[in-house]
């Protein structure tokens, strides 16, 4: 009797689970999902290089909030035309079309309606699909503009289920494109200057990094077009934003690059604002993610990362990043600052060593000379370019500068296809661990072991 009881809970638990897509099955306590193969002649795309385009030929989808003010970054920059411009509705691409008007730029084609971008993904004198559209919509046309030959870059997150996240891995393997998520807080100033001096080894092993989306975003859930976010919000649990907090934290663990992500934990609190929103604009009686949800993540080398994420309570911005090594730390929220070892910094920098303690912040003069002196090398190359044009203060510019930089040097891009799905997984991981009392979840591997190839996050450069 015992064994047939063992038996039936051996069973039971290599069935999917109800929650979340269920593709996953539960093996000694643990949540595994499960990993299609790779279908004969696909073969990876890491370290992608492709032929160097001189112009890159641009199409945009999703004129709205973020869309419009791309195509406008877009016009500032070298070796580009934008080609074609579509949004559901035509006033937005109408108000796209005015942006080059006002430049004298080539007018671009315009499509609109529901499936107008099927349209622009097959025009053959595009290079570049650039997707602005809310997060459902993202990888069916990621997936449609790298069928019909092109590159792709698209809005955060890049996919909303693990499922979706294998899509866009498989599709880039096998049509051999560029699928790059468009995760700008990897460029801001202070990221840049640690990732920076991360890999010039100030603060010697790096052992935990944080990183979080805090917003309140009370004043804008009722700008998005369709009410696609709320409504997306309502109906899923879990850290559905995770790319601004996790890309900056992957970037300096050289995720993919020598380690990777192995393991989850979440948990969330009960749904109070996100509930009284929904019912307020939705008259919705439920509301399946959490007011702040924290999960907790492991690595193949012992490394760990703290990502919070919470857009319905009032609290000052932040993206909670925070660097913590054997030597150093670094933190950007609410007040950046670094503190060292004496020995790590250079008497270059550092004139008085008095000054510095390893149980506080370094003096706001010395923090100045460091931010100067381990300015990332891209970043200095484009900063006073990326400040005027802006876009959250320059980093949108610098992102962008970089994909069209690489694209016409025929470089491998700053963010692959397995970062995308890598960062953007987290809101089905967390929800799986969460219906499922915290269990921890093991972490698909994208790259389907090619994670330790590459060592070490590099930018690269012609
Ligand atoms: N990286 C960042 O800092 C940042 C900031 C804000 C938003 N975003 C991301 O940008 C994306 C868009 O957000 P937003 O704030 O601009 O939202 P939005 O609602 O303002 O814009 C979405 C646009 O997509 C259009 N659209 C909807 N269906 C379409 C279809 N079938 N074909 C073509 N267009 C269609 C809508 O009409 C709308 O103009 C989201 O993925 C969001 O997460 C990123």
């Amino acid at each position: 009797m015992k064994k047939l009881i063992l038996m039936l809970a051996a069973v039971l638990t290599l069935v999917g689970c109800a929650g979340t897509s269920g593709d996953y099955r539960i093996v000694d306590g643990t949540i595994v999902f499960n990993t299609p193969e790779r279908i004969e002649g696909q073969k990876s795309v890491l370290g992608l290089r492709t032929a160097p385009i001189d112009t890159v030929r641009v199409g945009f989808i999703g004129l709205g909030m973020r869309g419009h003010s791309a195509v406008q970054r877009f016009t500032y920059l070298e070796g580009v035309e934008i080609k074609a411009l579509c949004d559901l509705l035509p006033d937005r691409t109408d108000a796209a079309q005015e942006i080059l008007k006002k430049k004298n730029l080539p007018e671009a084609a315009l499509y609109s309606g529901e499936d107008g971008w099927k349209d622009l993904c097959c025009r053959d004198d595009i290079d570049l699909v650039y997707i602005c559209t809310g997060w459902q919509l993202h990888v069916p046309m990621a997936v449609y503009a790298m069928q019909h030959g092109k590159h792709v870059a698209l809005e955060v997150p890049a996919a909303t289920s693990v499922a979706e996240c294998w899509q866009l891995v498989d599709v880039a393997e096998q049509t051999q494109k560029h699928c790059m998520m468009l995760e700008n807080c990897v460029y801001d100033f202070f990221e840049m200057t640690t990732l920076n001096m991360a890999e010039q080894g100030l603060f010697g092993e790096i052992l935990h990094v944080e990183g979080g989306y805090i917003h309140n975003l009370d004043e804008f859930w009722e700008q998005y077009q369709g009410n696609w976010r709320l409504s997306f919000n309502q109906s899923h649990r879990g850290d559905v934003y995770a790319t601004h907090g996790l890309g900056p934290a992957c970037q300096v663990l050289d995720i993919h690059r020598g380690d990777r992500m192995t393991r989850l934990v979440s948990m969330d609190t009960e749904s109070i604002n996100g509930a009284a929103t929904a019912k307020r604009l939705m008259d919705a009686d439920s509301f399946a993610n959490g007011d702040h949800t924290m999960t907790m993540i492991g690595t193949a080398k012992g490394k760990t990362i703290l990502l919070q994420h919470n857009v319905y309570t009032p609290r000052p911005y932040s993206r909670e990043y925070q660097v913590t090594g054997t030597d150093g730390f670094a933190n950007k929220y609410p007040v950046e600052g670094f503190a060292f070892r004496h020995k790590n910094l250079g008497e270059d920098v550092v004139k008085d060593h008095e000054d510095l303690t390893g149980h506080d912040f370094v003096s706001e003069e010395i923090k100045e000379k460091i931010m100067e002196k381990y300015k990332h090398p891209v970043v200095r190359e484009i900063e006073d370019q990326a400040r005027k044009v802006g876009g959250h203060g320059g980093m949108d510019y610098i992102m962008d500068y970089r994909l069209i930089y690489c694209l016409r040097n025929g470089l491998p891009l700053d963010q692959d296809v397995y970062d995308a799905a890598e960062w953007s997984c987290i809101g089905e991981l967390s929800a799986a661990s969460m219906d499922n009392g915290n269990m921890p979840v093991e972490f698909p591997d994208f790259t389907r072991g090619d994670w330790n190839k590459t060592q070490g996050y590099r930018h690269a450069v012609k």
